[in-house]
């Protein structure tokens, strides 16, 4: 397997960099809730969704190829959110080589960027899709789904001026902290400024050790419109060090990913704007899937018509109306 990046081998730091970032966990959390059974997570990362989703009974199968993200996912699921439901798997999900069949599988916070080309891109919808289960057949099966989650192409992150800094926010990095709920130790991270207010069993972790140190996160970004590849320069900078990380992530147009959902025999059945429910515009800062199998067939045991939303993604049988519903957190 290829080594991870140097980013994800901080793991402290990256963890700590991402512990705001919250928004997109209720839509994981309505898809898990409407499609039963397992769920697997491509690119689980440190297990911020895996948590989410089996602190609200779902159990999570997770895979990612950095050790060390792993690592801290295991190590948190088993020592502060009782993550027995969760199991973490080392692996490429380019060729994932996981037995079994799972009637969701999801891709969240941008998995895809990791996709420096179409190849890969494809090679991943495809695992997705080997590894979706077949739909039942009993009256009111629902199909297996894929979703997964782009950052849309945005103008204000494409034409920055190469070299330009810009402040990201600030990061509280710890090397290992104690869970204020259970008061176990484990090699974990926090940050970025959240108080000491969360709940019991939020999971959030402690941040007023005197161990702790307060980073400031700046920004540059270049754009390469020939590769479509966005090279991001990341500096943390403290009291007691400064960090510099890279990140290239391949931007990728929606068009795109539908190209590649085709190929790898996947069919669009929503696509948002947001993860509540807006539907996609050229404006939208995020682009989210939810596909199937292309030619399942409906509970009815009829194929579905497929027809083209007003965004000209194929969208909007009576099951994309539904899942529209939810997605806003209506149903
Ligand atoms: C932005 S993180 C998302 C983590 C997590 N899903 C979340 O939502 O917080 C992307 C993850 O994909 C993993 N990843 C990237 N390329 C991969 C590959 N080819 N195979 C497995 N995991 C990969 C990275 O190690 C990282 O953990």
């Amino acid at each position: 397997m290829e080594p991870s990046l140097p980013l994800y081998r901080d793991s402290d730091l990256y963890a700590a960099q991402h512990v705001e970032v919250t928004e997109d966990l209720p839509f994981w959390g309505r898809l898990a809730a409407l499609i039963p059974g397992p769920v697997l997570e491509l690119g689980c990362g440190d297990g911020r969704v895996s948590r989410y989703l089996t602190e609200r009974g779902h159990a999570v199968v997770g895979v990612d190829n950095s050790p060390e993200l792993l690592g801290l996912a295991r190590t948190s699921a088993a020592s502060s959110w009782g993550g027995a439901a969760a199991r973490f798997e080392a692996g490429d999900v380019r060729k994932l080589e996981l037995p079994g069949h799972f009637r969701l599988v999801i891709a969240p916070f941008n998995l895809v960027g990791h996709m420096m080309d179409f190849t890969d891109l494809v090679a991943v919808f495809r695992s997705a899709a080997r590894r979706l289960a077949p739909q039942p057949n009993a009256p009111g099966g629902l199909p297996s789904r894929f979703a997964f989650h782009a950052f849309a192409p945005r103008p204000e992150q494409l034409d920055r001026t190469p070299g330009a800094v810009s402040f990201r926010g600030t990061v509280r990095r710890q090397a290992h902290v104690r869970d204020r709920d259970s008061g176990t130790s484990g090699s974990a991270a926090s940050g970025s400024g959240r108080s000491g207010s969360e709940q019991p069993g939020s999971g959030r972790f402690d941040l007023h050790r005197p161990d702790s140190q307060e980073l400031e996160w700046y920004e540059a970004a270049s754009f390469e419109p020939a590769t479509k590849l966005l090279r991001l320069r990341w500096f943390f900078i403290g009291e007691a060090e400064t960090l510099e990380r890279t990140l290239t992530l391949r931007v990728w147009w929606p068009h795109e990913l539908v190209q590649a959902l085709r190929a790898a025999g996947l069919r669009v059945e929503w696509t948002g704007g947001d993860f509540d429910g807006s539907p996609f515009t050229p404006d939208s800062e995020h682009a989210v899937f939810v596909t199937q199998l292309a030619g399942e067939r409906d509970c009815g045991g009829r194929y579905r018509r497929r027809r083209t939303s007003g965004s000209g993604y194929p969208s909007s049988s009576s099951s994309s109306r539904r899942l529209a519903r939810w997605s806003s957190g209506t149903l």
